[in-house]
């Protein structure tokens, strides 16, 4: 456990609630540093299909751990995640990196192997970062804690007009089938579970715009820092 100097904003909840992009802008405007912890478990996700190794086989994929090293770097103000110096940000957004994600992410050796590198970059600066386990493990110390969340519906919406506009041929029904998939998974799981932290606050944002959003969580973690 660290004793903190700087401030934490933890955001966990479901994929495609817009976790990310409202982190983002959050970050930019508060002078904070966004760290999507998505990314290093997609990372990992990655490196196994890449070696053939099946995602949810514990133990092909925690040999595989001790010749991965997983960094992050910022460029231009935004996150680059690195598998042995190769900056893989972009491959990774892949539904089938997707999903690799979400096994590999069950598995505790991974879960491990991961801890040190998002709480150091804590550590070092104030951050706004999400997942799943950020307010409840990695940083429950944080200050401002967030759950935020949506209907399956309206998060596979968002997702799969994403996935359009990057000329992905996934249809709503795919996306939607897959995403309900990873939350069973996500919120099942022994390891770290999706659930929101006691001192979390629950934001829903069903039918919000992504302005709507942002407004909504500006205010309530400026108001929580100024408390
Ligand atoms: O946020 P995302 O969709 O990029 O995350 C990819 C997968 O990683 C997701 O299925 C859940 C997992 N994950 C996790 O278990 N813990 C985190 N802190 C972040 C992501």
């Amino acid at each position: 456990m660290t004793t903190k100097t700087t401030v934490a904003v933890a955001i966990d909840g479901p994929s495609g609630a817009g976790k990310s992009t409202i982190a983002r802008v959050l970050a930019s405007e508060l002078g904070f540093v966004y760290v999507d912890t998505g990314a290093l478990y997609r990372t990992v996700g990655l490196a196994a299909l890449r070696r053939g190794a099946d995602p949810h086989d514990a133990a092909a994929v925690e040999s595989l751990l001790p010749e991965l090293q997983v960094s992050l770097g910022y460029v231009e103000g935004s996150q680059r995640v690195f598998l042995n110096g190769e900056d893989v940000s972009d491959c990774i957004r892949t539904p089938e990196v997707s999903m690799a994600a979400s096994a590999v992410s069950a598995l505790p050796p991974v879960r491990r192997f991961l801890f040190d590198l998002q709480q150091d970059t804590a550590r070092r600066q104030n951050v706004i970062m999400d997942g799943r386990d950020i307010g409840t493990v990695v940083l429950p110390f944080a200050q401002v804690k967030i759950f935020l969340t949506a209907s399956a519906e309206d998060r596979a919406q968002r997702r799969f007009e994403e996935l359009a506009a990057k000329g992905s041929s996934a249809t709503y029904d795919e996306v939607l089938r897959d995403m309900k998939e990873r939350d069973y998974n996500d919120s099942h799981r022994a390891a770290a579970p999706l659930r929101p932290a006691e001192d979390a606050v629950l934001v829903d944002t069903t039918g919000n715009t992504l302005e709507q959003s942002v407004e909504l969580l500006k205010s309530l973690v400026t108001e929580r820092l100024k408390g």
